[in-house]
């Protein structure tokens, strides 16, 4: 479904990602691992066309996305998750997720000008979605609360809601469960679940093993801005170049134990 193909690029005279090629498969979980700094929010922001790419090619279902502007990449399915989480705090939840949707109502200026029936309706069904969405994570009882009151955790969980909300076929996830206590963490990782078995495909990155090695069928890792090892989690956990990538480092990375659950 989204394929990058030696995809490098530079910051200034800073080579960031070299020949960065992989191929994220329709109606899989995929994750991109590796350490601090290796480049990976990176390939999220070339992917999504925050950044153009110095070289390479990227596809998503075989259509070109280098040179395509964000908001036309969503349209074409591609939503997406921050590592610094965006939603509006002084909005409701219920609204978060309704502002999401905005780029897919097709209700003209007039209609939004006279309320005219087509556009009540339009709002009625898409609060109706939002309300299902915000269900998915858990979130629906908190609907009319202010997003500034929730928990770290749970603004993650409205993020993602809202990145539902564009009606993605491709969801990115940025280190979806970071600064998530453990009960939450278990709790994303049933709904991350239950979103793929509803069709979604999803590609995260995340520092948490336990997490990343539990949901992916397949990982990728990425050192230095190449991309070192893909395969199966138990490929990645067994392949000495991934232990030699974390373990050769003095930074307080999380280890690729079972066990790593800070
Ligand atoms: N817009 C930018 N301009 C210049 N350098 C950048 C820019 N964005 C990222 N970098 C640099 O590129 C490298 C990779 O950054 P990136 O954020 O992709 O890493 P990461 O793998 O996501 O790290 P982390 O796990 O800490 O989130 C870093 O050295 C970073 O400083
Ligand atoms: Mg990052």
């Amino acid at each position: 479904m989204l394929k990058l193909h030696q995809v490098s690029k530079r910051f200034g005279g800073l080579s960031v990602l070299q020949d960065v090629s992989f191929e994220v498969p329709a109606g899989s979980v995929f994750g991109l691992i590796g350490p601090n700094g290796a480049g990976k929010t990176t390939v999220f922001n070339l992917i999504t066309g925050l950044l153009a790419p110095s070289g390479g090619a990227i596809e998503l279902d075989g259509r070109s996305l280098v040179g395509v502007k964000p908001h036309q990449i969503t349209r074409q399915g591609l939503g997406r998750t921050f590592q610094n989480i965006r939603i509006f705090k002084e909005m409701s939840l219920l609204e978060n997720v309704v502002v999401g949707m905005h780029a897919h109502l097709d209700y003209g200026v007039p209609a939004l000008l006279f309320s005219l029936p087509g556009f009540r309706a339009q709002e009625r069904q898409s609060r109706e979605r939002a309300h299902e969405l915000l269900s998915w994570v858990g979130l629906e009882h908190k609907a009319a609360d202010i997003a500034d009151n929730l928990s770290y955790g749970e603004q993650r969980k409205l993020e993602l809601a809202r990145a539902l909300a564009t009606k993605p076929r491709l969801l990115l996830l940025d280190e979806p469960v970071a600064g998530m206590n453990s009960g939450e963490k278990v709790e994303l990782m049933a709904q991350i679940q239950q979103i793929a078995k509803r069709g979604y495909t999803i590609f995260m990155i995340e520092h948490d093993m336990r997490f990343v090695m539990g949901l992916c069928e397949r990982i990728a890792v990425l050192n230095f801005g190449r991309i070192i090892a893909e395969g199966t989690p138990d490929e990645i956990k067994n392949n000495p170049d991934v232990i030699e990538a974390y373990l050769g480092r003095e930074d307080d990375e999380e280890p690729l134990s079972a066990e790593a659950d800070a």
